[in-house]
């Protein structure tokens, strides 16, 4: 017998896997209007609270009136538009590469990337706690999709001698994991990667103008923006805005145009976007910009110290995202619904996003939260945490 939509759903509902959407009113500030009522937004990765900042909302006003609302095509198409190249100039000195190319999505980028570099015949090693788009890039690429455990790299060694000479090796990793809120061993990569005579991609979604002392992300962290060699970022989360790039040689974009099937088959960014998105490097580079970076990091340290103190575990994050363990579907969605009936919002976060027994709120902090309303949020945690047994 045909299996029924109706029965997928009710069976997601009965696993206590059924996703559904809110919808909030007003900009993504740090307080947001959700079902009626005023809460302090806890679950955005607007980290630097660009997305309603009025610099980037005038770039992308003035390149509205200026070139339009839209981009008309693949830029193979109908060419690249001076935007295009302004924003891929600028992110390719942000980076301190050679060149950049920007895609439509953090999802688009990894899932057009990854396939564009490896094939079959080739090797892909993949921490097993990436983002969905680079496991699903893996997937499509075909090459022999081999998954590491956890930040090991160890294992991830013995992998690579496992497969050495095997085509074409691409080590793939988060540099900030989303949703644990830890980082990528960037150092030891580097080394691997060297030894072993592998490529290796660093997806800097949530590092982006967030770590280092200027901002560029996890690698200026570490010190090892030379050595990787695709840092790929997004443009929506802590830029304020949509899309995303990849930094990398000018051989290695110019390979990407001609072949990642994403940024082909696709209508490009338009104006707003990309007008918006060179105004947020400009203010990341700021002093305002490393002011709200110094911010965010305080807020994130201390919410962190505050949750654990209270009895949660962290699991291990280091910075603006940090996670509360709670275990299984229900009590963690019930544990959000609670939150937002006393007025924060605060996602939790369910397989297949993480895996099953791991599930937990997914805190994300940025530099416009007050303090106040974070210790209300850590008070109000702990009281429903203690009431469902958590802590
Ligand atoms: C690590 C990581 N990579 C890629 C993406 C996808 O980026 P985008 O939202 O721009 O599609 C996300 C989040 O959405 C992410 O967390």
């Amino acid at each position: 017998m045909t299996r029924s939509i109706a029965g997928e759903l009710q069976q997601l509902r009965e696993q206590g896997l059924y996703r559904s959407l809110r919808t909030v009113a007003g900009s993504q500030g740090s307080r947001v209007v959700a079902e009626g009522r005023e809460v302090v937004l806890l679950c955005s990765n607007n980290y630097l609270g660009l997305a309603d900042h009025p610099s980037l909302k005038r770039a992308a006003v003035e390149a509205v009136e200026r070139y339009g609302t839209g981009s008309g095509a693949s830029r193979l198409v109908s060419g690249t538009m001076e935007l295009h190249a302004a924003l891929e100039e600028r992110l390719a000195r942000f980076k301190g590469t050679d060149a950049a190319l920007v895609f439509n999505s953090g999802y688009a980028a990894n899932s057009g990337i990854i396939p564009a570099l490896v094939g079959r015949g080739d090797v892909v090693f993949s921490d097993r706690l990436n983002h969905a788009s680079i496991v699903d890039g893996c997937l499509l690429s075909r090459a022999r999709f081999v998954r590491y455990p956890h930040n090991d790299m160890n294992a991830l060694e013995r992998l690579l001698a496992e497969h050495r000479g095997a085509g074409r090796m691409l080590i793939v990793t988060d540099g900030v994991f989303s949703m644990d809120g830890d980082l990528a061993p960037l150092p030891a990569l580097v080394a691997l990667k060297r030894q072993y005579g592998a490529l290796l991609m660093v997806d800097d979604a949530h590092g982006t103008g967030v770590l280092g002392e200027s901002g560029r992300g996890s690698a200026e962290q570490f010190e090892v923006a030379a050595d990787i060699d695709l840092q790929m970022g997004t443009l929506g989360k802590a830029l304020g805005g949509f899309g995303a790039y990849v930094a990398a040689s000018a051989e290695v974009v110019e390979l990407l145009i001609n072949r990642a099937r994403s940024f082909i088959f696709s209508t490009s960014l338009p104006p707003a976007v990309l007008a918006a998105a060179r105004a947020a490097l400009d203010l990341v580079d700021s002093p305002e910009g490393k002011a709200l970076r110094r911010r965010l990091a305080r807020s994130a340290a201390l919410f962190r110290d505050a949750l654990q103190e209270a009895g949660f575990d962290t699991m291990g994050s280091e910075t603006q995202i940090v996670p509360a363990l709670v275990g299984e579907a229900e009590p963690a969605m019930t544990f959000t619904r609670r939150l937002l009936e006393e007025g924060f919002y605060v996602q939790g976060i369910r397989p297949p996003t993480v895996p099953a027994g791991t599930c937990r709120l997914r805190c994300t902090l940025m530099a416009t939260h007050d303090e106040s309303d974070l210790e209300r949020a850590v008070a109000a945690m702990a009281r429903i945490g203690k009431e469902l047994g958590i802590v």
